[in-house]
């Protein structure tokens, strides 16, 4: 039996729990759930990330204390959760004295290590609000291409990353106002210490491949940046104990909460924390998104290290939630949170989707609406529970037969296929396992046809076969649910209530039941009406219309904010830039950067040009072939560290996921000039 200790990432208290985290929840949920069947004592750990500015600026807009706010999220988002039937073993909060402690052990370690050092550094201070801002509550023009509106660590237009008070013209995003520079101390980790020891750590099989290669470049050219872990007040979070008035920044505190929330639980199980993460036999996994590799990879290694707690086995990585092949978007109501999806549909129906979308490999994964509401109608309902559903109503009262009959071996094929589907499971690759169980539902279902129980039922000199047909028919079924709980915990437990029998282990899809009464079957689920999918999506909008504005068209209320309109030009400046509509014909990510995509955009003919666009963040290389978008086509080439780069782009936006390419309406033709 292995010890495996399973979490998260710890999701943060300033937002509601929409279908893009559930891909996390749920893909852990249903591995833990696996290892469990399997026998293995598992424990599922999260709990909320509370601290941040974000937290602080939020709970000062409502008028409120930062204690009120987290609570109340704490709630909302435990209550989704559970909606969704992840079950995880302890929920914790990272505004905790658990967590506080071993921040403070944590730190002592790195400290006796050596690895902590002061720097002064120079910051942007708001004197409006009496604080410094950090990188994202600044905007200004980019120091390197002068596009616009950019946030403070990166320009979405050219890539470039920089500091804050390098940008041009920098406005404070809480006052509107110019900030001004001041010096500050601030403390810092010096991770290059543990370069060889990262290098070798993240290349031990402890990550998905494509993560593993993509830092091995990553560590042979690049020295490893001193991490700036404190934040001066004020700040909610811990203050640092060596150095009153600066407190941990709060992605020091959010993965030591993964080991705080496991105390916590320790305590109230009368477990031992040395048993869960200071033991060489159990397995730890965090399961996380491909935005926030960094820190599980090098930054939370690098605060390990020196402290006497375990390193991670494992880092599980996915990729983000596409709705319709694209980004969920409030305006299409594809922005679904968790409390809206369950008020229209079956979260059954989301758990089965998902896995049969996840794999291991770092890879988006899309929710097609109507691909959705197919697969959950035609496979689940029509294959699997439609097995039961027109079998067991006959047995109600001779209930199973006392020895299990011949049914040309397809009990004992599906069962051959246990070891196959367990280790698609175990390696993450549900969309396999899935893809295996629906196959054998497929040579279930023949045999009902073809018995039709229905018909035998109406002859009583039948009555044997019938027994016979529907005992067959109701294990081969039973058998599917033993392999699909820790996907579909409900229909398990309602499966246990046909049959009278618990499902506790993978072992008992090997061995048919006979000779036990049947109870009544039970409506298991209902098949999704497209008129569910259409409110939810409905509801979505209008969520997203009341909070974003009251025009009704969900546009920024103060728009010109943040960037005023430019000073007036006349039509020759108008006509100076030559904007010409153009077919990405190729995209690649490119390795080294983390924001750029190469483009090759055709304007038509043989016309190609290479362009590096800052839209990593936002989209993926293979959905951008063949689209139409707006280039910029007589910029001065630019020298990049990665090639040349001839011509712009046009997007919109303020950078990170929130970056919208503009492409002209159907008709339009590559190398078409725009006016
Ligand atoms: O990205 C996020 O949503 C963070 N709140 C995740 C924290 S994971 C862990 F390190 F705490
Ligand atoms: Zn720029």
């Amino acid at each position: 039996m292995r010890n495996i200790l399973v979490t998260s990432a710890l999701p943060y208290a300033n937002g509601h729990i929409h279908l893009g985290h559930l891909v996390e929840y749920i893909q852990t949920d249903i591995w833990a759930r696996f290892q469990r069947l399997r026998g293995n004592r598992a424990i599922y750990i999260c709990a909320d990330d509370t601290h941040g500015t974000a937290i602080m600026i939020r709970a000062a807009d409502e008028g409120r204390t930062e204690h009120e706010l987290i609570a109340e999220m704490s709630e909302s988002h435990q209550n989704d959760f559970a909606g969704f039937d992840i079950n995880f073993d302890h929920y914790g909060s990272t505004n905790s004295e658990a967590n506080k402690e071993t921040c403070i052990e944590i730190w002592d370690s790195l400290n006796e290590s050596g690895m902590v050092v002061k720097k002064e550094i120079e910051q942007l201070y708001d004197t409006e609000k009496g604080m410094f801002l950090a990188d994202r509550m600044v905007r200004g023009k980019c120091p390197t291409c002068n596009a616009s509106d950019q946030p403070g660590d990166n320009c979405s237009k050219c890539g470039e990353t920089y500091s804050p008070k390098d940008l041009i013209d920098p406005i404070s995003t809480l006052s509107g106002t110019t900030p001004e520079t001041r010096k500050a101390e601030h403390l810092f980790v010096q991770i290059e210490q543990l370069h060889s020891f990262l290098d070798e750590w993240t290349q031990s099989g402890t990550l998905p491949p494509e993560s593993a290669n993509y830092l091995k470049n990553y560590f042979l050219n690049d020295e490893l940046k001193d991490w700036d872990i404190s934040r001066p007040s004020p700040y909610f979070g811990f203050e640092i104990p060596d150095s009153p008035g600066n407190y941990w920044y709060v992605w020091f505190d959010a993965p030591i909460g993964y080991i705080a929330s496991t105390k916590e639980w320790c305590d109230r199980e009368s477990e031992k924390i040395e048993d869960w993460w200071k033991s060489e036999t159990t397995e730890i996994h965090h399961f996380i998104g491909k935005d926030i590799q960094y820190f599980h990879t090098l930054f939370w290694p690098a605060m390990l290290k020196s402290s006497p707690y375990s390193l991670p086995n494992k880092i599980h990585i996915h990729g983000f939630l596409t709705v319709d092949g694209e980004k969920m978007a409030k305006s299409k109501g594809t922005f679904i949170q968790a409390s809206t999806f369950l008020k229209h549909l079956n979260p059954s129906a989301l758990r089965y989707y998902y896995a049969s979308r996840l794999s291991s490999k770092v890879e988006d994964i899309d929710l097609n609406l109507e691909d959705f509401r197919m697969k959950v109608n035609t496979d689940l309902i029509g294959k699997v529970i439609n097995l039961a559903s027109r079998s067991a109503k006959f047995i109600s009262k001779t209930g199973l037969s006392s020895t299990y009959p011949d049914d040309g071996g397809l009990f004992k094929e599906a069962a051959e296929m246990s070891e196959s589907i367990a280790e698609n499971y175990e390696n993450g690759d549900f969309s396999h396992a899935m893809r295996k169980i629906i196959e054998l539902a497929d040579k279930a279902n023949p045999f009902v046809e073809n018995s039709a129980p229905w018909e035998l039922n109406k002859d009583p000199g039948k009555q044997d076969e019938l027994q016979d047909v529907c005992t067959i028919a109701l294990n081969l079924f039973r058998q599917l649910v033993i392999y699909l709980t820790p996907v579909l915990p409900s229909i398990s437990e309602k499966t246990e209530e046909l049959f009278g029998e618990k499902i506790t282990s993978w072992e008992q899809a090997k061995t048919p039941l006979t000779g036990i009464k049947i109870n009544k079957f039970k409506h298991m689920m209902a098949r999704i009406d497209i008129k569910d999918v259409e409110s939810m999506t409905e509801e979505s909008k209008e969520n997203n219309k009341g909070e974003a504005s009251k025009s009704g068209w969900n546009d920024s209320p103060e728009p010109l904010k943040d960037e005023p309109l430019a000073e007036e030009i006349n039509f020759d400046d108008f006509m100076k830039p030559d904007l010409r509509v153009a077919r990405i014909v190729e995209a690649n990510e490119v390795p080294e950067a983390r924001k750029l995509i190469q483009l090759t955009l055709s304007l038509g003919g043989d016309e190609r040009r290479n362009v590096f666009a800052g839209i990593k963040s936002a989209y993926n290389p293979d959905d951008l072939v063949g689209r139409l978008v707006i280039m910029v086509a007589n910029l001065a080439p630019r020298k990049m560290k990665f090639g040349v780069s001839e011509g712009m782009v046009i997007a919109s936006g303020p950078g990170g996921k929130d970056v919208f390419l503009i492409s002209p309406d159907e008709g339009s033709l590559p190398g078409q000039r725009v006016h």
